[in-house]
């Protein structure tokens, strides 16, 4: 069977082809990042046009790269959230168009579920139940996972997501857009015990809140202005924290329901730092850690296109009258 997978949630226009479950035979990624870097963040109507522009070259490469034609798909998969509304738009359309005209079938993936369900590629995939982390640019979330399509929410943040936080760190402290892999190269000369930032743990377990750290980096950053490798040392504390916190609750989260494998998806996951450090502090009590291979850790279609394919195994379709949500969290699949 023959998945076709698009992926336009925001600035990343992503089609791929996968065969039965895994086997990726094309995987196509045309980033517009460059357009918004000089903007310090995306712009949503360059990141649609964008999508406009180059999602028919991406549908064609990607069939071509799998030496398959249209013909020969057999199921359309797409993002239909959470995103940026007119980007989300490009690619539904584009599905629903294909899936009518071509008289095959049409399933709406949820981004962030996709993001966890990229790590089950390997050979020795993670075994359900398990604690899946969701960290992106929009989202910071901690589940126990039955299924795939059975899970329950154990917290997510209150306030900026983890990448939202690297984002509006590296802005402050000049380094550009996107902020996560700034942040991280940066840190690697920087000193991660020099600036003790508060760590905010919250009362409740496992929600998340990062926007008093980014906060409290602005005014550091103020206060001092003419300490010699300011910029680094910011970088390297600032990263510490996050990944502390990001870690000390991913690990209870584990340990409270009793699960020995954490599966951690989204652009954070791309975080070596933070890969290190869970990977580590797990291995101690005995928990086994996934993060996607690195061309899978940022937005891509494979990983539509294996989540689409498992939800259309389990029954799932999805109708013409697919709406997009912008504001789609893991409350609904
Ligand atoms: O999953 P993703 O590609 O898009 C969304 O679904 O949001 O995540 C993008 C986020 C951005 O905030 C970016 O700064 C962050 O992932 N990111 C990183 C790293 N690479 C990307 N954050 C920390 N360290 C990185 N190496
Ligand atoms: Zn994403």
């Amino acid at each position: 069977m023959l998945t076709l997978a698009i992926e336009t949630s925001c600035d990343e226009t992503a089609v791929a082809v996968l065969r039965n479950k895994k086997d990726v035979l094309s995987n196509i990624v045309s980033s517009s990042v460059h357009l918004h870097s000089k903007f310090g963040g995306i712009v949503p109507e360059i990141a649609s046009r964008f999508h406009v522009e180059y999602i028919n070259y991406c549908i064609k490469k990607a069939l071509k790269d799998a030496k398959v034609r249209l013909e020969d798909i057999n199921l359309v998969a797409v993002t239909y959230g959470p995103g940026l509304v007119g980007a989300l738009l490009v690619g539904v359309s584009m599905a629903k168009a294909i899936s009518f005209s071509m008289g095959i079938p049409l399933i709406g993936v949820n981004h962030l579920l996709a993001h966890i369900y990229v790590n089950t590629i390997g050979k020795n995939p993670p075994r359900f139940p398990f604690v899946g982390l969701v960290i992106s640019g929009g989202h910071t979330s901690l589940i126990y996972m039955k299924e795939l399509d059975d899970y329950k929410i154990l917290g997510q943040t209150q306030d900026d997501a983890a990448g939202e936080a690297f984002d509006k760190a590296a802005k402050i402290l000049g380094l550009g857009y996107p902020g996560g892999p700034a942040i991280e190269k940066k840190s690697r000369s920087g000193d991660c015990k020099s600036i003790a930032f508060t760590r905010t743990y919250l009362d409740t377990k496992f929600n998340f809140s990062f926007s008093g750290i980014k906060t409290a980096l602005l005014y550091k950053n103020r206060d001092l202005k003419y300490v010699r490798n300011r910029i680094a040392n910011m970088a390297a504390s600032f990263q510490e924290v996050v990944v502390d916190i990001i870690v000390k609750k991913t690990i209870d989260a584990s340990i409270f329901t009793k699960t020995d494998t954490v599966v951690v998806g989204g652009g954070v996951s791309a975080n070596l730092y933070l890969k290190n450090k869970l990977t580590r502090t797990a291995k101690h009590l005995g928990i086994k850690v996934y993060f996607p291979l690195p061309k899978f850790s940022l937005d891509n279609a494979v990983m539509i296109a294996m989540t689409g394919y498992e939800m259309f195994k389990r029954g799932r379709r999805s109708n013409l009258d697919l709406a997009v949500c912008p504001n789609l969290g893991l409350e609904s699949l």
